[in-house]
C-alpha cells in the first residue's frame, strides 16, 4: 500500500499564520502538523508517500521533509497548480499509486490512535474503499455519512456540508481508496465552491456499484482549520506528552504536571511551569514567568515577566515585558515588549511580528 498526504490549499482560515506558509507545517506541540499523519501512515507500515503540495510555499515542505529518509520512509512529491478540491489532488496521483491500495491523509488532520488497526481490515478487505466516521456536534460543517438502517454496516449516502444533515456522522479526513477512484473522479464536475469534491466521489462509487466500508473513530479526531481547533488540538496532544522533568531549577522556580524541556533550556528565577507544557530547544524561561497549561513554546525562545497559558509560540519569539496571554498562536521570530500595566491580551501574530504595549 502507498500514502498520500495533501499538503496543499490556502488555509484562507488561518491568515495571517498562512502568509508565510503551508498551514500542514503549523506546530502542534512543536511538530509540524503534517508530520502527525506521516508517523501515523509509517507506523501502519506503509513507506512509500506521495505528498500534494500547492502553491503557498512548497518549497518548505520539500525543505522540511526532503526525500523522507530522515523520517524513515521515501517521499515523491506532487505539484497542485491551485487547491481545485480534494479529488483534484487524489487524481493527480494516478502514476504514483499504480496499482496499489492506498490512503489519503489531510495534512491538517490529526487522529489520535493512529491508522494501525483500520490499515489491516482495509488492506484484507475486499472492498473499493473505506472511510472513517466521527459523530461531530455541528454536522453542517463537514462532510456527512447517512447509514443505511435496513442494512447495517451498510452507508446510504455521503454528502458535503448538507444544509439539513440526517446524520450526525463526519466522514473524516483520512480515506482508504483503490485506483478505482481515478475513473469515477474523472466524472465530477466542480461543485458550487469550484472544487472537485471527495464526498462526490466517494457517493459516485456506490452508485456505481462498489462497495464502501466504514468503521467509526475512537479516541479523537481534529480537523486544524481554524485557529481555535489548533489550540483545542494542541491541548489534546500535550494532555498525552508524559513528563521529562529531569531539569534543574533555579532558586523560586517551580514546575507542576508534566513538562517537556528541550535541550539548553532554562528555566531561571521566581518562575512556575504548569503541564502540561512542552519547551524547545535553547530557550530563556524567567526571571518572574508563569507558563501554563497547554503551552507549547518552540526553540530559540525568551520569555521574561510574562504569564502564557493555552498558547502556542513558535521558535524565535521573545516576550519581554508583564504581559498575559491567553488562547494565542504566535508565529515565528515574533517579539513582545514594553509593556505598563499588566492586562490580558489575545493574539494571532503571523511570523515577524512586532508588538509594542
Ligand atoms: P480545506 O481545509 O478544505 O481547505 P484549505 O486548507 O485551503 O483551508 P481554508 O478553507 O481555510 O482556505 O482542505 C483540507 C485539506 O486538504 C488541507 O490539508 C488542505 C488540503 N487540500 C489540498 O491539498 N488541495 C486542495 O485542492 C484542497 C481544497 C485542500
Amino acid at each position: 500500500m502507498k500514502g498520500i498526504i495533501l499538503h496543499g490549499g490556502h488555509g484562507t482560515r488561518l491568515r495571517p499564520l498562512t502568509h508565510t506558509g503551508p498551514k500542514q507545517l503549523l506546530p502542534i506541540a512543536n511538530k509540524p502538523m503534517s508530520q502527525y499523519a506521516l508517523e501515523d501512515l509509517r507506523e501502519a507500515g506503509i513507506t512509500e508517500i506521495g505528498i500534494i503540495i500547492g502553491d503557498v510555499y512548497p518549497e518548505k515542505v520539500q525543505e522540511f521533509y526532503g526525500d523522507g529518509s530522515k523520517f524513515g520512509v521515501k517521499i515523491t512529491y506532487i505539484f497542485q497548480d491551485k487547491p481545485k478540491g480534494i479529488s483534484h489532488a487524489i487524481r493527480l496521483c494516478k502514476e504514483f499509486i499504480g496499482t496499489d491500495r492506498f490512503i489519503v491523509y489531510l495534512g491538517d488532520n490529526i487522529l489520535r490512535k493512529g491508522l494501525v488497526d483500520y490499515t489491516k481490515k482495509f488492506q484484507s478487505s475486499k472492498s473499493d474503499a473505506m472511510i472513517l466516521l466521527c459523530e461531530v456536534d455541528e454536522p453542517s460543517r463537514f462532510g456527512i455519512a447517512e447509514l443505511d438502517k435496513t442494512n447495517s454496516g451498510k452507508i446510504k449516502k455521503i454528502m458535503e456540508k448538507p444544509k439539513e444533515p440526517q446524520s450526525n456522522l463526519a466522514v473524516i479526513g483520512v480515506y482508504f481508496l483503490t485506483p478505482k477512484i481515478f475513473d469515477i473522479i474523472d466524472k465530477l464536475k466542480p461543485s458550487w465552491r469550484g472544487e472537485l469534491e471527495i464526498t462526490e466521489a466517494l457517493q459516485l462509487l456506490m452508485e456505481n456499484g462498489n462497495t464502501i466500508e466504514y468503521d467509526t473513530v475512537t479516541g479523537w479526531w481534529k480537523d486544524t482549520g481554524t485557529p481555535e481547533d489548533i489550540l483545542h488540538a494542541n491541548q489534546l496532544i500535550l494532555d498525552t506528552i508524559g513528563t521529562q522533568n529531569q531539569f534543574v531549577l533555579s532558586e523560586g522556580s517551580q514546575v507542576k504536571g508534566n513538562i517537556v524541556l528541550g535541550k539548553n533550556s532554562t528555566i531561571s528565577r521566581d518562575s512556575f511551569i504548569t503541564g502540561p507544557a512542552i519547551i524547545g530547544d535553547n530557550c530563556n524561561v524567567g526571571p518572574a514567568v508563569r507558563i501554563g497549561p497547554h503551552v507549547s513554546i518552540g526553540n530559540n525562545c525568551s520569555l521574561k515577566y510574562c504569564d502564557v497559558e493555552n498558547s502556542i509560540l513558535m521558535d524565535d519569539c521573545s516576550i519581554d515585558t508583564k504581559i498575559q496571554i491567553s488562547d494565542s498562536i504566535i508565529a515565528h521570530g515574533s517579539q513582545i515588549t514594553n509593556n505598563h500595566q499588566a492586562k490580558k491580551h489575545q493574539f494571532l501574530l503571523g511570523e515577524r511580528s512586532q508588538v509594542k504595549l
